[in-house]
């Protein structure tokens, strides 16, 4: 169903209000460790500020639970007035007396942020009240919050309905045409690479992508559970024994339907995660006395030729415990395999691969890095995000 652009929603002299995903990374002195997910919103805020609407920035940071100092969006602000290069009105609350003066006072091409919304518990319980409240300081309603989408919040879906026009900024349709077009149909190989941690987070997407894509890469601790589903004894790699069954399922239903998944073949393990002394090991060969930290280089060398082949990929989850060095290679071959392959539609979704990319210094060659990471999940495994069908028009 069709979804209206910002751009073409005439904003001037009106109140809008926009709904970013500023749920950004902040470092121990409460500085912005990553600016990203900022800078992704800025040419939808700079569109509006030029129309001359009246702006109205709102997003959530962390998860608290009611108003806490150390939570608040003041670092954002701060960021996106350099940004910018202008003002930003930073109000005390998401709602109340000085929010509403502060939007009320708004001059045109001027820029207010909302303080956190999840200073208010109506926000996550998508409050009706704590909705009206926030869609009486709009005229039109405005989401680029991608990264939200997932969330029926009070700010992504409630207010809505009690604003009279609706739209969506440049990153929301920039994320919707790129992850739709892994629904669709593409060019083949179509390849997954999926990492992280565990099965049952990832379960859901796993399946869904089985039913699309030529093969699937398995990295991370979850391929540990998946060597194990196969009886390989991986010493003491992380395995999540009570979802055995469910990895033992998904191999087999993924061999009837004839989709190769490629298992790693050797790892990096050491004794922890903290020991210096890491060595590649066959996974036939597994010491008992170690465990699996990232994929080897045989299987890094194997993935890179299916990634160097393939002309659609979708990335989410880091192939070992990259923020270690010691174990951040595979993670790494990966992004560059990704980089080197001008030719493939690739798209990076999830806050670590999305790192890795970064730190690989290889974003330039992507694609699409989405901004999203359980939303861009939930996108890929053919979920409706209740964020972006509340945008659509009847
Ligand atoms: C995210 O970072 O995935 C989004 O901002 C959503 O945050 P949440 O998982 O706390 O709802």
């Amino acid at each position: 169903m069709p979804i209206r652009s910002v751009k073409d929603i005439p904003v001037e002299g009106k109140r809008v209000f926009l709904r970013v995903d500023f749920n950004v990374p902040l470092t121990p002195a409460r500085g912005i460790a990553d600016d990203a997910r900022i800078r992704a919103s800025l040419p939808t805020i700079l569109h509006l500020r030029d129309q001359g609407a009246r702006v109205v920035v709102a997003s959530h940071l962390g998860r608290p639970k009611g108003p806490d100092p150390s939570q608040s969006l003041e670092p954002v602000g701060t960021r996106l007035a350099e940004l910018l290069g202008d003002e930003v009105l930073l109000t005390d609350e998401p709602v109340g007396d000085g929010a509403r003066k502060v939007v009320a006072d708004l001059r045109e091409g001027q820029v207010a942020l909302l303080e956190n919304l999840r200073f208010h518990a109506g926000e996550e319980a998508n409050d009706d009240q704590f909705a009206r409240q926030l869609a009486s300081y709009a005229d039109v309603y405005i989401n680029d919050a991608f990264g939200t989408a997932h969330r029926a919040h009070a700010s992504t879906v409630g207010m809505i309905k009690h604003v009279p026009e609706k739209g969506a900024g440049f990153l929301m349709l920039k994320e919707i045409e790129f992850l739709s077009r892994l629904l669709g149909s593409v060019e083949r190989p179509y390849l997954a690479v999926i990492g992280g941690a565990k099965v049952s987070d990832k379960i859901g997407v796993l399946e869904s992508l089985a039913a699309r894509v030529d093969k699937m890469l398995v990295g991370g601790a979850m391929a540990s559970t998946f060597l194990a589903a196969q009886g390989k004894p991986l010493g003491k790699s992380k395995i999540e024994q009570d979802k055995l069954p469910l990895a033992r399922a998904f191999l087999k239903k993924a061999q009837d339907r004839g989709v190769g998944i490629l298992l790693p073949i050797d790892a990096v393990a050491a004794s922890s995660p903290e020991d210096m002394q890491a060595r590649a090991v066959s996974v036939d060969e597994f010491p008992a006395d170690a465990m699996s930290l990232d994929i080897g280089p045989k299987t890094a060398a194997a993935f890179g030729d299916e990634i160097a082949r393939a002309r659609t990929v979708f990335w989410n989850g880091p192939m070992g415990m990259f923020e270690k060095p010691q174990f951040a290679a595979g993670t790494f071959s990966v992004a560059r395999a990704l980089a080197g392959n001008p030719r493939a539609l690739s798209v990076v979704g999830g806050g670590d691969s999305v790192s890795a990319i970064e730190q690989a210094g290889v974003t330039e060659k992507i694609s699409h890095v989405s901004t999203g990471g359980g939303a861009s999940l939930e996108f890929v495994e053919g979920k409706l995000l209740p964020g972006i069908a509340a945008l659509e028009r009847p």
